[in-house]
């Protein structure tokens, strides 16, 4: 007995495996419970008294060493899987694909560039809004129906704590702290309590714009908005102004621009009557000037605000809003060359 033990102790250092599954093999070879080392303890029992204490000590140092060996073999399995073993620094790299511009932000870009030149400057403010800013200073009374062409989020711990429904709060965040003239506009996201189909969604982007001096007429709202539409659909665009409600001003407009599919005549885009919707517009009212801390008896304002997404839609055809949101980049790289 004391001889195999000899034996084996003299192996264990030269014992190798060349992969996870050669070494599980002599796992279980040596120290699984039908292996060699639990058979040695097996017949521990037999050997002489006087002989005991030495193989005791033998069999108990093999156990030792085995484990120890098959440990750090398992030691040097683990440290190449992760990778280091099969580095390769010569290997050519992964192509790093650079990214496009999403449709929405190359159209917010090239209509705030249109108001940039127009004397525009760019106004802030948070989607988190107050009841306040989104509707009581913008001249919606308190359950006027008016509301609810606009229905928001609302928590219902704090219901005057909500998603703004337009960046008309900006707007009103811009007139409570300074005073006209006032010439800004301001992108951003707006949310709305809307079903989500190809048409409708619960967010999207708008850029709304206000003008606030003394003698601001209605001429100067259509020629500014004229202005906008040519460079951004062409110098052949036409407007047509029709009268509209909104709150905030009076009077109220919506503007079409001539269908630049089939240039006015008529087709299924336009719905045979040459005309698009693009954008809501009018003069600021007066309660809404004042409710802002600007004298209405002194100024007088314009105010105008489009979907982005419209706009985009328009410009290229895109049929159904939700591919604005779904990330697929096979879609949003169409949109490589207009950036
Ligand atoms: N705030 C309006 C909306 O979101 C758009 C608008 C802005 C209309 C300014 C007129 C004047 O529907």
């Amino acid at each position: 007995m004391l001889a195999k033990i000899e034996e084996l102790l003299q192996e264990v250092d030269s014992l190798t495996a060349g992969n996870a599954e050669e070494l599980e093999a002599l796992r279980i070879k040596y120290l699984s419970k039908k292996g060699v080392i639990n058979a040695l303890m097996a017949d521990f029992r037999n050997v002489p008294a006087e002989q005991k204490k030495e193989v005791g000590m033998k069999l108990n140092e093999l156990k030792n060493r085995m484990q120890e060996r098959i440990a750090a073999l398992k030691e040097t399995f683990e440290s190449q899987d992760n990778g280091t073993a099969e580095l390769d620094l010569t290997r050519t790299a992964y192509p790093i694909e650079l990214g496009t511009r999403h449709p929405l932000n190359i159209v917010r870009n090239e209509i705030i560039s249109i108001f940039n030149r127009l004397g525009f400057t760019i106004a802030d403010g948070p989607e988190v809004e107050d009841d306040w800013h989104v509707f009581s200073s913008m001249n919606f009374a308190e359950d006027h129906p008016a509301r609810d062409m606009q229905d928001t989020f609302f928590i219902e711990s704090h219901p005057d704590i909500i998603l703004r429904t337009h960046t008309s709060s900006v707007q009103s965040r811009v007139m409570e702290v300074s005073q006209p003239p006032i010439r800004v506009i301001c992108p951003g996201r707006v949310y709305r309590n809307e079903a989500i189909s190809y048409r409708a969604h619960c967010f999207f982007h708008q850029v709304e714009g206000l003008y606030i001096d003394k003698n601001v007429s209605f001429t100067d709202l259509k020629q500014v908005l004229l202005q906008f539409a040519q460079e951004m659909f062409g110098p052949e665009t036409k407007i047509r102004l029709r009268p509209s409600y909104f709150p905030f001003t009076e009077p109220s407009a919506e503007m079409d621009i001539s269908c630049d599919i089939c240039g006015g005549e008529g087709c299924a885009f336009c719905k045979y009557t040459g005309w698009v919707e693009i954008l809501g517009c009018g003069m600021v009212d007066p309660a809404v000037l004042e409710a802002n801390g600007i004298d209405s008896k002194v100024y007088t304002g314009y105010a105008f605000g489009m979907g982005v997404e419209r706009i985009t839609n328009l410009k290229y055809k895109v049929k159904d809003l939700r591919m604005f949101s779904e990330n697929d980049t096979r879609f949003l790289k169409e949109f490589e060359s207009a950036n």
